[in-house]
């Protein structure tokens, strides 16, 4: 019968022996087989792409992560989906399978990190080089595509800074061109924003963070088109990226509750922005929530809902004021991995930025990054409300 992903969710990975509601912890290294002609026959199955229930050897996985597999593959609607030990493990795997000496590859000025990192060191010393164009300006991005532009990569929207790009414009141009696609999709994930249906080629996911939804375990998830399933197993084959049993477990528990999560996440947010809206310290909040605002008007246009992170831009001369605003906080904590079930709130230093070439914040401005997870709001709104008071 006909079913919509909320309750596909909750009946997909049963396991078909022990006939338990979830699929058991299938934890292994060796698979047996009765004979050698029934192990090559199995390998010819696997090497076709043929739907499969277990592997030939453990490095590929097991029962329990093809069952994660098979979950991620209807919610991402994509060709194939990879797992990775960590969400950044998704993104070297999306951009090493892609990319090779000579080539270039085109990156947003918005991108995690340690995704900066990567392509901007790494990948220098293996001569692909990385150029960065304004996550606000589609011409820019038009403008720095070259004949040896391999990948165009995009994260939406932006790290700390929250930029929503024109998605269906970027996948139209790249495949005029010829151009690879990746984005980087752990804010929304494929609950909201289905990007291989929108044309990218690559999908990332930071699965340690809402799909997990509980903080406890670290993945990542790499949905591919089928264009570039064949290079992106290749590099797996020969880099080892694999996730365990236990830790596909806990993402698929976590996958249960992912749409109720999702929408109480942004049930809570809408109305904590509807306070920080009024409050005169703060000046900007950096979230799809004008209606009036491009960045609310190009999350629209790809997007069914919007999750719990936002920055807030801060007016003050004292930075140790902002500093104490975040330590006063009771009910978010100070840290990372945002996408568990509770509020988080970090003083984005430049630290957390890395080099951004197309954002500067301006003087007296400080921006924090909020976490709004599944408490009460009102409780949210009185801690916030007590702690600016100490911005000055
Ligand atoms: C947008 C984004 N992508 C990727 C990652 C990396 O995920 P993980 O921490 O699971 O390696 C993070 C982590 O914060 C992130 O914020």
């Amino acid at each position: 019968m006909k079913k919509s992903i909320k309750t596909f969710l909750k009946i997909a990975g049963k396991d078909e022996v022990s006939k338990s509601s979830n699929p058991a912890i299938v934890r292994a290294s060796t698979i047996y087989f009765d004979t050698m002609q029934e192990m090559r026959k199995h390998q010819r199955k696997i090497a076709s792409g043929k739907k499969i229930k277990y592997w030939d050897y453990g490095r590929q996985g097991s029962q329990t992560t093809i069952h994660l597999q098979n979950i991620l593959k209807e919610l991402e609607q994509a060709h194939y989906v990879f797992l990775t030990q960590t969400g950044f493990g998704a993104v070297a795997l999306a951009i090493m399978s892609i990319c090779r000496p000579g080539d270039e590859i085109v990156i947003s000025d918005c991108v995690y990190r340690p995704t900066q990192k990567l392509t901007s060191q790494l990948l220098a010393e293996f001569n692909i080089k990385a150029i960065w164009y304004n996550p606000n300006s589609f011409e820019d991005l038009k403008n720095k595509v070259t004949k040896k532009t391999k990948l165009i990569y995009v994260e939406n929207p932006g790290s700390n800074t929250f930029e929503f790009q024109d998605l269906g414009k970027i996948t139209s141009f790249a495949k005029r061109k010829n151009i690879y696609t990746a984005i980087d999709n752990t804010w929304g994930t494929a609950y909201y924003l289905k990007p291989i249906k929108i044309g990218f080629d690559l999908s990332i996911t930071s699965a340690t963070k809402y799909y997990s939804g509980h903080s406890d375990v670290m993945a990542g998830t790499l949905a591919v088109s089928k264009k570039v399933y064949k290079k992106v197993w290749w590099y797996n084959q020969v880099s080892g990226y694999r996730l365990s049993a236990d830790d596909a477990y806990l993402i698929i528990r976590g996958l249960r509750t992912l749409d109720l999560r999702l929408e109480k996440h942004q049930e809570n947010t809408k109305i904590i922005i509807k306070w920080l809206d009024k409050q005169k310290k703060i000046i900007k909040i950096l979230y799809p929530y004008k209606t009036s605002s491009t960045r609310y008007k190009l999350w629209k246009k790809y997007y069914s809902g919007a999750s719990g992170l936002l920055g807030i831009i801060i007016k003050s001369r004292s930075k140790a004021s902002v500093y104490k605003f975040v330590n006063s906080l009771e009910f978010f904590g100070i840290g990372y991995s945002w996408g568990g079930y509770s509020s988080l709130a970090v003083y984005n230093d430049p630290v957390e930025m890395g080099s951004r070439h197309f954002f500067k914040l301006e003087k007296n401005q400080h921006l924090v990054r909020v976490h709004i997870g599944l408490e009460d709001p009102n409780d949210l709104i009185q801690d916030l409300k007590r702690s600016l008071r100490y911005v000055k």
